[in-house]
């Protein structure tokens, strides 16, 4: 699908253009190509909200040294499957890719494993980490903190972030379980996209400056988002903050920096990362086996009026991933002109379709 307002780039060309991008702004090529691989696959994954068009965004932060471009990352064992790593204020995809490296590595020694980070910055997508985990036949739970987002229960004022709460099994021979989500009705990056693209939101997602309600996306970033639940959302997204900020050493309690709002210093996320092998309580085969057990109950429950397939957490996106794998990533043109005038002034190569 390509006409005068998109334009498809295949997902080599797309992280090629990115990497160049960072490494502009003096990222180390090996750690470019991670954060532009990440950022691709949330493109791949149809969670376009958490792509490239961020990377501006990233690039200005790297530029105003608020992101440090080459950090030098060495985990502390501090037990024998516990690990912390400061990120030194690096790219969070780098971090957040390196940490669950360590942890699987770790997690295949001593069948469980936990990292804990501070010092990092947004790490996009936590199913670009769930995904590593999974690829390494382990079961996994990435959390991180965010930037105020939405009030405690109650509250009127934002305080805890959209911290996604992020899970994943692996399913040998299927789909792994893949649970990415916002503890809010929707990532804020969604009523970003609706204020880009000129739309309305449903009033369910978020409340305006005045505490109402709105449809409005300009108001919504104005104001505080909904959560998912009401209490429970906000529970969760309190509890990101425990495991990731308060547990770890990074910021805490609203301290966790905007990176589209806070230019006096570094964002201070920290990031939970458990992971586990199959085989901590029963044989791998009998996981795998159960496993597919669940999966196939899962999916002969009979369907709600209007349903024509039940998808397991992760089966939308893997689908999208298929489809754009093999046709290219749709982008808008509008939202990729901001990275072609940045890629012109630095000298970066563009993609073909962009530098016709
Ligand atoms: N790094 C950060 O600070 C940060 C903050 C907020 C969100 N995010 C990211 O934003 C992204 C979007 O979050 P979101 O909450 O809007 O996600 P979402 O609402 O699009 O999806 C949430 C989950 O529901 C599952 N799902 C959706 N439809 C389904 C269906 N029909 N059947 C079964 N499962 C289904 C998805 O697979 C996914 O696991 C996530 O990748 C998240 O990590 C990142």
């Amino acid at each position: 699908m390509t006409d005068a307002a998109s334009v498809n780039l295949r997902a080599d060309e797309a992280t090629a253009f990115a990497a160049g991008l960072l490494q502009s702004s003096g990222v180390p090529e090996e750690d470019a190509g991670i954060a532009a691989s990440a950022l691709v696959r949330a493109d791949l994954r149809g969670i376009d909200t958490h792509g490239i068009v961020r990377l501006p965004g990233y690039l200005n932060r790297l530029d105003k040294g608020l992101v440090t471009a080459a950090p030098q990352l060495t985990f502390e064992r501090i037990a024998p499957s516990v690990a912390r790593l400061d990120g030194q204020d690096g790219l969070g995809f780098v971090i957040a890719s390196r940490a669950i490296d360590e942890a699987v590595a770790m997690a295949q020694d001593a069948g469980i494993a936990l990292v804990g980070v501070r010092n990092s910055t947004h790490f996009g997508m936590a199913a670009t980490y769930l995904l590593k985990a999974v690829e390494a036949g382990c079961l996994a739970m990435v959390f991180t903190n965010a930037s105020r987002a939405l009030p405690p229960w109650g509250g009127t004022e934002e305080l805890f972030g959209t911290s996604p709460f992020a899970a994943a099994a692996p399913n040998e021979g299927g789909l792994p379980f893949i649970l990415d989500m916002a503890p809010t009705v929707v990532a804020r990056g969604k009523i970003r996209k609706a204020a880009r693209e000129g739309r309305a939101i449903p009033d369910t997602w978020a409340l305006d400056g005045e505490g109402r309600p709105t449809t409005d996306p300009e108001a919504a970033l104005k104001g505080t988002l909904l959560p998912i639940g009401g209490p429970k959302g906000a529970g969760l997204s309190m509890l990101m903050d425990i495991l990731c900020g308060v547990l770890t050493g990074a910021r805490f309690a609203g301290d966790v920096g905007d990176q589209y709002k806070n230019f006096d210093r570094p964002q201070g996320v920290g990031h939970f990362i458990l992971v586990m092998k199959p085989d901590l309580f029963i044989s791998t085969d009998d996981f795998t086996a159960r496993m597919a057990d669940l999966v196939s109950t899962v999916k002969a429950n009979p369907k709600a009026d209007g349903v024509e397939e039940i998808f397991m957490p992760g089966e939308p996106e893997a689908r999208v991933e298929a489809a754009r794998r093999a046709e290219g990533i749709p982008y808008r043109t509008v939202d990729l002109e901001p990275l072609a005038d940045i890629a012109r002034d630095r000298g970066v190569a563009l993609p073909g379709a962009l530098s016709a």
